[in-house]
């Protein structure tokens, strides 16, 4: 008997976390979709797209966190809407999903890091569609993981990290806060991480972050100094930063449910980082 390739297809595969795991997965039987030629809300295409698949992994998301308030009813489509379709059309075809969320499905309230099994609490409408979506998948199926990450950077895409090096080259003084806490997060290594989760299909939510922690303004200090850039970083502040969209201050994960499925440890946040500054 021979058996076949599983049949993966991954949904946002342009994205800053899609386009690494399709590199990954380069050699698989793997089908890429993103926009523009596949839209994840229009219904048809969604069923013509998982019908013959055995895992999905969606990476397709309106992420744009400062206009979500304004596109609230495209966020609600794309994160919430469809994923909900999904799960539908996934069960009716006993397809393995995994889904990408995000750590704002908490309020950031907690003192320390976040367990699976926290209670979410959105605090913009960005994580409110976020967290529709975790709930409408496991409403309408059975056979699914949700891996949430946060504070993600990558090479195909606008992130925090490309953020705060781009201006910091014409700046002599840059203000970053130093009151948000997270793990800043490769998505080439959160691509592994998911990889190896398809292949073991493990059902429920999972945290995947770096090891560690630091502040915005740590991370930010990390990167200048590696960069050799002689800008000066100023710590401050969110409040002196008000914007669109409120943002959680703690988004520190607890990974030790993903950890015990991964063949190696989860590296410290400064190593990707310092191998991904190499690279811009
Ligand atoms: N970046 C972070 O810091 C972060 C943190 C926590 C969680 N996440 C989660 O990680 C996942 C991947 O995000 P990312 O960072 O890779 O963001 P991204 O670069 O914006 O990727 C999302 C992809 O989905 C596509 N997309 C948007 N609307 C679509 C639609 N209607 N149909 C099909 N595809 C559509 C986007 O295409 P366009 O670019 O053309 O719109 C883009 O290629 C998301 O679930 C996100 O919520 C990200």
């Amino acid at each position: 008997m021979t058996i076949r390739p599983e049949r993966i297809v991954l949904l946002g595969a342009n994205g800053m976390l899609g386009s690494e795991i399709r590199c990954l997965c380069a050699n698989n039987n793997l089908t890429a979709l993103d926009l523009p030629q596949f839209d994840i809300t229009d219904t048809n295409q969604l069923e013509k797209a998982v019908e013959n698949a055995d895992v999905v992994i969606n990476c397709a998301a309106y992420t744009n966190v400062e206009k979500a308030a304004s596109e609230s009813e495209q966020a609600f489509k794309v994160n919430a809407e469809a994923v909900g379709n999904l799960a539908q059309l996934a069960r009716k075809n006993n397809i393995y999903v995994i889904h990408i969320s995000t750590d704002f499905v908490f309020d950031g309230e907690k003192k320390t890091p976040y367990l699976e099994t926290d209670k979410t609490n959105p605090i913009n409408i960005y994580g409110k569609s976020k967290l529709e979506g975790e709930t409408l998948l496991a409403k309408n199926h059975n056979n699914f993981a949700i891996i949430r990450v946060q504070w993600t950077y990558g090479k195909n895409g606008a992130n925090f990290i490309t953020k705060l090096v781009s201006p910091a080259k014409q700046k002599d003084v840059l203000k970053v806060v130093d009151d948000q806490f997270g793990s800043p997060t490769s998505t080439q290594e959160a691509a592994k991480a998911i990889v190896e989760l398809a292949a073991k299909r493990p059902q429920g939510i999972f945290h995947y972050a770096a090891a560690g922690f630091a502040s915005r303004y740590d991370a930010a200090k990390f990167a200048f100094e590696k960069l050799k850039l002689n800008t000066k970083i100023l710590p401050c502040k969110s409040d002196e930063f008000p914007t669109a969209a409120k943002r959680p201050l703690n988004s520190r994960f607890c990974c030790d449910k993903i950890q015990a499925l991964l063949d190696k440890p989860i590296e410290e946040w400064q190593r990707p980082l310092e191998r991904f500054l190499e690279t811009i």
